[in-house]
């Protein structure tokens, strides 16, 4: 049964993990995250920090993911390693270790694309999160709706056309003076506001949507940013909750129809999320509510699978090591790069 460490450092976590398993049984055997909590400090995360933090708690970490699993390197059958999409500062770090330690060992490298990654993250925690499913991926950076037919064979469905969900997030926190990262505080808030005090419109929802018109799957949260920013301007402290709970009940709704538009589609019975936002249980608890009569069951991560982490990345390496896949001492880090596996 090969046996896999996973390395990710794309943005301001470095993260190490070890499965091993064969097709969708894998086990989970260590998971060491450390968060980068430098950034708090400047309320977004500084790209040429992150790096040289991961320079610092690279060997560290890996050796306490192999400590915690149980096992030396002589146990690894494969390194993963996240090479694309993120900070190629912070990337390469992550990228450059992998194949240094590969290459010594005389073990494959494989690379992983982040945003897959977060795709198999729940699959680690629940045996039914598996293909095919909707996927909807909320992270800092990225928003992305995906039909997942089988597990490397994806259908792209809608997008971001501005900010990413945990983005607008972390920037609705900056506006009510709440702390980076902003997501679980804006959340926490908006559970004392009065949902009737504020409304905002449904960004890029139209009852009249067709399948097919270009924004019947993509999403846009600028708008709904700017909303925030004149509601804030115009009212007092004391309204901070109500706004909060206006933004997120928008934010909600848009992202939970956006998905059952996409269930209904395909017709497909599993939901599966991920991506930092999906740590958010109002999100979870409103798409079980709103899928739920369409038959589609909702498969959320924990909040530590959420999140970035390596245990995904090693998840979605093990399933391209099993492919044969392998990458050569030319793999490199990239800021952006198309999902694999994306049908046409
Ligand atoms: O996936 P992730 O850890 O990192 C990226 O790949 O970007 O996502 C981080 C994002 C942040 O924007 C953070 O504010 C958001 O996830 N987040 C949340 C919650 N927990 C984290 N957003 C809303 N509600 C939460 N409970
Ligand atoms: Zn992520």
């Amino acid at each position: 049964m090969p046996r896999i460490l996973g390395i990710e450092t794309s943005c301001d976590e470095t993260s190490a993990s070890v499965i091993s398993g064969t097709g969708d049984e894998a086990t989970l055997e260590s998971l060491v995250i450390l968060s980068q909590d430098v950034h708090r400090i400047f309320g977004g995360v500084v790209p040429e920090l992150a790096s040289r933090q991961h320079l610092t708690a690279i060997v560290p970490v890996v050796t306490r993911a192999l400590d915690d699993a149980g096992v030396t390197l002589d146990a690894i059958d494969a390194v993963a390693v996240t090479n694309a999409p993120g900070l190629v500062g912070a990337l390469l770090v992550g990228v450059s270790f992998a194949k240094a330690l590969a290459h010594g060992r005389g073990v494959p490298c494989v690379g992983v694309h982040h945003m897959e990654g977060h795709l198999f993250a729940t699959a680690l925690e629940h045996p039914d999160a598996v293909p095919p499913f909707t996927a909807l991926l909320v992270s800092g950076g990225h928003t992305l709706l995906v039909d997942v037919e089988a597990w490397g064979r994806y259908r792209l469905l809608g997008r971001t056309r501005d900010d990413a969900a945990g983005e607008a997030f972390d920037k609705v926190a900056k506006l009510l003076g709440l702390p980076y990262p902003g997501g679980p505080h804006v959340e926490r808030l908006a559970r004392e506001g009065d949902p009737a005090r504020f409304r905002f419109s449904r960004p890029m929802l139209r009852r009249n949507q067709q399948p097919g018109d270009d924004d019947y799957y993509d999403v846009s949260f600028s708008g709904l940013k700017t909303a925030v920013l004149h509601a804030v301007r115009g009212g007092t402290p004391d309204d901070h909750p109500h706004i909060a709970r206006a933004f997120h009940d928008a934010l909600v709704d848009t992202l939970v129809e956006k998905t059952a538009r996409a269930v209904t589609q395909f017709d497909r019975s599993r939901v599966v999320l991920g991506g930092g936002v999906a740590g958010n249980r109002t999100l979870v608890d409103a798409m079980r509510a709103r899928v739920r009569p369409l038959g589609a069951e909702v498969h959320a991560p924990s909040t530590r699978l959420a999140t970035d982490n390596a245990a995904m990345i090693a998840r979605a390496g093990l399933f391209h090591f099993e492919r044969g896949e392998r990458a050569t001492l030319a793999l490199n880090a990239f800021a952006s790069q198309p999902l694999p596996g994306l049908l046409p």
